[in-house]
């Protein structure tokens, strides 16, 4: 698809894999707003990059969703790309852990990464329809394909991503063709997520880049770097992938 004179809104945009996908589209001639809990940060990203509004808003908030598309329509004028990429992780050992505060983290982890992502697009179709090109942009991950020990809600969200990405995609291959839908399956980055613990990761903007390789080509599944070969494994020794990813 085309890539310029979008109107974008990058969820989770104010650091890591956001802040760089939402860097690239300001480069490329797009209107783009970000959006996060922590004001500051996000006001440090939008000037960084030339945003044209960085929005405050709390996924994990109930009502925070509407606010959000009305802010949204209120700084760009519209929207035709919609990237859903924050997202939280939380590592714990399930047979370890006091019931309630699994409740918690994981009713948040949830939330946050995939409840959020579903109702946010649901929000957004009315102002997506409107463009002759739009899309949605899902950030899953290598871990919706084989999970991993240490994280088991956190995998459990992005194989729920995967699973929702493909039945939307579905849905407006018939009912709506030009509103594409697109997952991208990154590997283990370097980021705030992933600080202090992890070997071999690639940084948030070679993530960026494979992201405006596979959206220009139309890949609809974008797989990036050890992601591509952990598929290839997957669909041929499923009990290997599953084996290198367990401890990873
Ligand atoms: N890093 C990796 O190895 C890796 C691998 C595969 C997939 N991913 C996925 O890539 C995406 C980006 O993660 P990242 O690695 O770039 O980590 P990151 O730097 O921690 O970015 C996550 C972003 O999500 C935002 N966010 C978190 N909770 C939120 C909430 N309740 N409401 C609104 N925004 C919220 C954060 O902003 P605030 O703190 O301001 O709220 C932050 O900007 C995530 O979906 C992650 O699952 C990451």
């Amino acid at each position: 698809m085309n890539l310029s004179k979008h109107k974008v809104l990058v969820t989770g945009g104010g650091s890591g894999i956001g802040l760089e996908i939402a860097r690239e589209f300001v480069t490329r001639g797009n209107q783009v707003a970000i959006c996060g809990r922590d004001s500051k940060k996000l006001k440090l990203a939008q000037s960084s990059i030339g945003a044209q509004a960085a929005i405050r808003c709390d996924l994990a908030e109930p009502y925070a969703i509407p606010k959000l598309v009305a802010d949204t329509s209120r700084s760009l004028g519209g929207l035709s790309i919609l990237v859903n990429n924050a997202g939280i992780q939380y590592n714990y050992n399930l047979l370890e852990k006091n019931p309630n505060e699994v409740f918690l983290d994981a009713a948040e982890e949830i939330q946050v990464n995939f409840t959020s992502l579903v109702a946010l697009t649901a929000a957004c179709i009315p102002a997506l329809s409107e463009n002759p090109q739009a899309a949605v942009v899902n950030i899953s991950s290598g871990l919706a394909i084989a999970p991993k020990a240490s994280a088991p809600v956190y995998c459990a969200t992005k194989a729920a991503v995967h699973s929702f990405s493909r039945s939307l995609r579905y849905q407006c291959e018939d009912s709506m063709p030009h509103l594409r839908v697109f997952e991208v399956f990154p590997p283990l980055v370097e980021t705030d997520m992933t600080k202090g613990r992890g070997d071999g990761k690639i940084s948030p903007g070679d993530v960026a880049a494979e992201v405006f390789r596979g959206l220009s080509n139309d890949r609809y599944e974008i797989r990036v770097g050890k992601v591509k070969y952990l598929d290839f494994i997957n669909r041929i020794f499923p009990t290997l992938a599953a084996k290198l990813v367990k401890e990873s």
